[in-house]
C-alpha cells in the first residue's frame, strides 16, 4: 500500500492505488495526451455505496469540512500537476456541476490560460427526474474542456443526419446517388448524401445517466456512462495515445480507453475502487501499484476498506450493510465471515458463535483477524465439541501471502 516512500514510476497501462497528488508528482512532464477527471463535486454529501454483485461497500466522503477554500486548494494543487504532465498537444476535461463549476472555471483559466479554454460542455441527462419545488429540475453536469496549446488533437465527431436534413437530398443522379443542390458563397455545388458525415456535435451532449438496470452499472452512484467517455476519447486522442484519469472510481475511462486501443493510466486512493476497476478491465490485481502488501499497510486501512479487502482476498463477498449487519461482515459460498482488524480473543469468538447459531443453514463460520489468542482457540474447540460448529481462523498474514 502507498506510504510516504512509495514511488509511482510512470508506466502506461497501469492502475495506481494512492493519493493522486502524490502519484502525479512522480510523473514526468508532458507525458500524457488526454486527461479526464471526475473529482468530488463539493456536494457536502456522504455516499454510502453498494458495489454491484460483489456487494462491496465503501464510503465516498465528499465533505469539505472547512468549506470551499479547502476544496479549491485540493483542486488547485492537482490541476497544477495535471497541466504539467499534459503534452503540448493534449486536452483536459474536468467534470463538475453547479456546486463548484464557477470556481473551477476561474481556476482553470488561470492555470491553462483563458485562450486555451475550448468549451463548457453540457452533459444533459433527460432521464433523471427528482422532486423539486423551489427550483427547476437539475439535469445536467458541466465538463470544462481546456487544451495546453492551440495544437490540440481534435477529431470532430458527428451524429447521424436528422430525417428533415436527409429529405433535402431530394435529387438522384444517373448512378442512383441521392444529392442536394446547395449554394456556398454564391457558388452552386452538388452535395451527395453518402458523402455526408452527419452533423458535427455541439457542446450540449444528450446522453442518459446510467439507470439502475443498466448493464454497465457497478453499483456506484457517480459512475459515468461509457458513451460519454467514448465521445471525449475519440475526439481528443488517437490510437496508442495515453489517457489519464486520476479520480477513476469504477474505471469507466480505462474501460473505454482500452476498448478504443488507447493506453490508460488510472489512479484512485480507494483500494476497493482499484480492485473493482481492475476486475472490470481484466487487469492483474498483483500489478496494481500501491495496493496493500505488508501487515503495516493493512493496519492503516480504514475499517470498511479493510473489511472489503479481507473478504475479497479470502475469495468471499463483503456485507454491504455498514450498521445492523447482524454481526456478519461477509460470506464465502454462503458461509458467514467475521472480520476483525485486530487480534481476536474469546469474547469475539463467542459472539460469532451466537451469530452462526442464528443462521441454522450453516454450522460453520470464518473469522479473519491479525492473531488468535489462546482464549479464542479454546472457544473454537468448545464450539466444535459441544455445538458441532466449525470455526475456521484465517490470519491476515496468510491473506497477504495468498
Ligand atoms: C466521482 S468518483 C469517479 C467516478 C468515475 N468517473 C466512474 O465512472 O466510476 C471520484 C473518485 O475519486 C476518488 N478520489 C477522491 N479523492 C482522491 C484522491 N485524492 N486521490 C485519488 N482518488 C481520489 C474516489 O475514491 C472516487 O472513487
Amino acid at each position: 500500500m502507498a506510504n510516504s516512500k512509495t514511488r509511482y514510476d510512470f508506466k502506461p497501462d497501469t492502475i495506481y492505488c494512492g493519493d493522486n497528488l502524490k502519484v502525479l508528482m512522480d510523473f514526468p512532464a508532458e507525458s500524457v495526451d488526454l486527461i479526464y477527471i471526475d473529482p468530488p463535486f463539493f456536494t457536502s454529501k456522504k455516499y454510502q455505496v453498494i458495489w454491484g454483485d460483489a456487494q462491496e461497500k465503501r464510503m465516498f466522503n465528499d465533505v469539505w469540512k472547512i468549506g470551499i477554500q479547502t476544496y479549491k486548494s485540493f483542486m488547485r494543487r492537482r490541476i497544477k500537476q495535471l497541466w504539467r504532465v499534459l503534452k503540448s498537444t493534449g486536452s483536459f476535461y474536468l467534470h463538475c456541476d453547479y456546486h463548484a463549476n464557477a470556481h473551477l472555471r476561474i481556476m482553470c483559466n488561470a492555470m491553462f490560460g483563458a485562450k486555451n479554454f475550448r468549451n463548457e460542455i453540457i452533459w444533459h441527462y433527460p432521464n433523471r427526474w427528482t422532486n423539486v419545488s423551489k427550483n427547476f429540475q437539475r439535469n445536467y453536469d458541466t465538463i470544462l474542456f481546456y487544451t495546453k496549446t492551440k495544437n490540440n488533437t481534435f477529431n470532430t465527431q458527428y451524429t447521424p443526419l436528422k430525417e428533415s436534413s436527409i429529405k433535402r437530398y431530394d435529387k438522384t443522379d444517373e448512378n442512383g446517388r441521392k444529392y442536394a443542390n446547395l449554394i456556398h458563397k454564391g457558388t452552386r455545388y452538388k452535395k451527395y448524401l453518402d458523402e455526408s458525415k452527419g452533423r458535427a456535435i455541439g457542446d450540449v451532449w444528450k446522453i442518459n445517466i446510467l439507470g439502475s438496470n443498466s448493464k454497465e452499472r457497478l453499483g456506484y452512484p457517480t459512475q459515468k456512462p461509457e458513451a460519454l467517455l467514448e465521445r471525449i476519447i475519440l475526439t481528443s486522442s488517437n490510437e496508442g495515445d495515453i489517457v489519464l484519469d486520476m479520480f477513476c472510481g469504477t474505471g469507466t475511462t480505462l474501460a473505454v480507453a482500452k476498448k478504443l486501443n488507447r493506453k490508460f493510466i488510472g489512479v484512485d486512493f480507494s483500494h476497493t475502487a482499484c480492485t473493482l476497476m481492475a476486475e472490470r478491465i481484466k487487469y492483474p490485481m498483483g500489478d496494481i501499484i500501491g495496493m496493500p502488501m505488508t501487515f503495516e499497510d493493512v493496519k492503516k486501512m480504514k475499517p470498511f476498506e479493510f473489511q472489503n479487502w479481507a473478504c475479497r482476498r479470502f475469495g468471499g463477498i463483503s456485507n454491504p450493510k455498514k450498521v445492523a449487519d447482524g454481526g456478519i461482515d461477509g460470506w464465502k459460498s454462503g458461509v458467514p465471515i467475521e472480520v476483525k482488524q485486530h487480534n481476536v480473543g474469546s469474547p469475539a469468538v463467542k459472539k460469532f458463535i451466537t451469530v452462526i447459531q442464528q443462521s441454522p443453514e450453516h454450522n460453520k463460520g470464518y473469522m479473519i483477524g491479525y492473531k488468535f489468542t489462546k482464549g479464542a482457540k479454546e472457544g473454537k474447540a468448545w464450539a466444535k465439541e459441544d455445538l458441532d460448529i466449525d470455526i475456521e481462523f484465517i490470519k491476515v498474514d496468510v491473506l497477504l501471502k495468498g
